[in-house]
């Protein structure tokens, strides 16, 4: 990626008289901040656009999800529960999105600045420009009905593959991580910029939507040569389906004829908080966590093999007729071999919120520390009943990762189709059939 340098900022600022002239000195009579005049918010408005690569908002898919490549080194994910009280307003909350979200992708404020007594915008990302911005929108169950109430009409379309997932064995989802009517992920390649994103479009919800649960993370994606590296330290997404073959992503990540149509060229999202006990993990030696996985960990190569991207050789035997590739081993249980040809796009992220201490369960009895950390897994599918469901039914039983992981959040969001010029986020969901 290509990073202009901060030139443009000075330039910017030496037209405008600097932010302190294009902001002017006292508050407003309505307690906002008082511009000095028309033509400084516009600079103040265009400045952002002058640093870093733009991502496009609109498109036959949602960015976020198959592009861009690679994925930006951060992400903010919100849940949302909707507070709107009719469709109308719901309406209009997703067309005020759409603008805004067009504005930010291009690294541009949230609002136009036209007004001085109203907030337009924090201005705290205001010198970071675009940072490969997308901002990626999904419809959770609670949209179509909550609680048995149909809100706002829409109960009759909730689409079939929208499901709400089974529980699963070992388990344990907390409320403060889990569901959600609508989703907003921001990802960016500046932490600030994919909060500022998130941020700006909650505010301008007004009354209409509040934060269920949000959850931040990063990867090396953009910041080293080929495949991130997950918190245990293994090359993650290895074998991701190939973006670029539009067979492959429309048999498996992309929904078709057999969707809704605003659902076309959309996707199924399902995301899982998953704690990783790297206090634990970080004991285990080497060769054990990679029959955990089933691949090497410094080449990312399946056990048996030499090179990152060679194929699994799932029958290999050892000399005892023992697998190469351990029966629990994670990467045999994911293979589409085994789980009936089935595959889905995986775009994780990695978090840390903490540690805490608690009491040991077993002799000397001493206080323990255990991170709050792990990955923020988001896979796309075209059909979570076929991918995410009997894939992790088999996984939550005998994986070997389970040692070391727990499920504590959980959502699944319907993610429309790309947003084009003229119309605004999942806008087919409204319209006539
Ligand atoms: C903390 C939890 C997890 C970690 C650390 C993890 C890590 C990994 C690693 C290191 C690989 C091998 C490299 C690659 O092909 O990407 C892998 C593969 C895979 N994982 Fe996970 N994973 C986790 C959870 C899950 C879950 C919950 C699922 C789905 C139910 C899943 C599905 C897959 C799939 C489909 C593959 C590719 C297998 C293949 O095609 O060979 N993973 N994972």
């Amino acid at each position: 990626m290509s990073r202009k340098s901060h030139g443009s900022r000075r330039t910017f600022i030496a037209a405008a008289g600097g932010i302190a002239g294009a902001l002017g000195a006292g508050a407003g009579a309505g307690g906002g901040i008082a511009f000095a005049g028309a033509k400084s918010h516009a600079a103040l408005d265009m400045h952002t656009a002058q640093d870093t690569v733009a991502e496009p908002f609109f498109g036959s898919h949602q960015n976020g999800i198959a592009a861009p490549s690679p994925m930006q080194s951060h992400t903010y994910f919100a849940a949302l529960d909707i507070t709107a009280t009719d469709r109308k307003a719901l309406i209009a909350m997703l067309q005020t999105w759409t603008a805004a979200s067009a504005r930010l992708t291009a690294g541009r404020l949230a609002m136009a600045p036209a007004t001085p007594d109203q907030p337009f915008d924090s201005l705290d990302a205001l010198d970071l420009g675009p940072s490969r911005l997308t901002l990626t929108f999904g419809f959770g169950p609670d949209l179509f009905t909550l609680a048995g109430k149909d809100r706002f009409g829409l109960a009759a379309r909730r689409p079939a593959a929208l499901v709400d997932l089974p529980a699963f064995p070992g388990e344990q989802l907390e409320a403060r991580h889990t569901g959600g009517a609508v989703s907003v992920q921001a990802c960016a390649d500046d932490p600030q910029v994919a909060f500022h994103a998130v941020r700006e479009l909650v505010r301008l919800a007004g009354g209409n939507a509040t934060v269920r649960w949000t959850q931040a993370g990063f990867s090396t994606a953009n910041r080293t040569q080929g495949t991130a590296r997950n918190l245990m330290g293994f090359k993650d997404g290895t074998m991701n389906p190939p973006v670029g073959d539009a067979a492959v992503m429309n048999q498996h990540i992309w929904v078709g004829s057999e969707g809704p149509r605003w659902m076309q060229g959309g996707s199924y999202a399902v995301f899982r908080r998953i704690r990783i006990a790297l206090e634990h993990w970080d004991q285990m030696k080497l060769g054990f966590q990679e029959r955990t996985i089933g691949r090497h960990k410094l080449s990312g190569a399946p056990l048996g093999g030499t090179h990152e991207f060679d194929a699994l050789d799932l029958k290999a035997q050892d000399k005892d007729g023992n697998p190469i590739i351990p029966a629990t081993a994670h990467a045999r249980l994911g293979a589409p071999s085994e789980n009936a040809g089935a595959q889905m796009l995986r775009r994780a992220y990695n978090y840390t919120d903490g540690a805490s201490f608690v009491a040991e369960r077993w002799p000397p009895w001493k206080q323990a520390m255990e991170y709050d950390a792990g990955l923020m897994f988001i896979a796309y599918q075209h059909d979570p009943r076929r991918g995410f469901i009997p894939m992790f039914e088999k996984m939550s039983r005998i994986d070997a990762l389970n040692q070391f992981t727990t499920h504590v959040g959980s959502a699944v969001f319907a993610c429309p189709g790309g947003v084009r010029h003229g119309q605004y986020i999942g806008q087919g969901l409204f319209e006539a059939v």
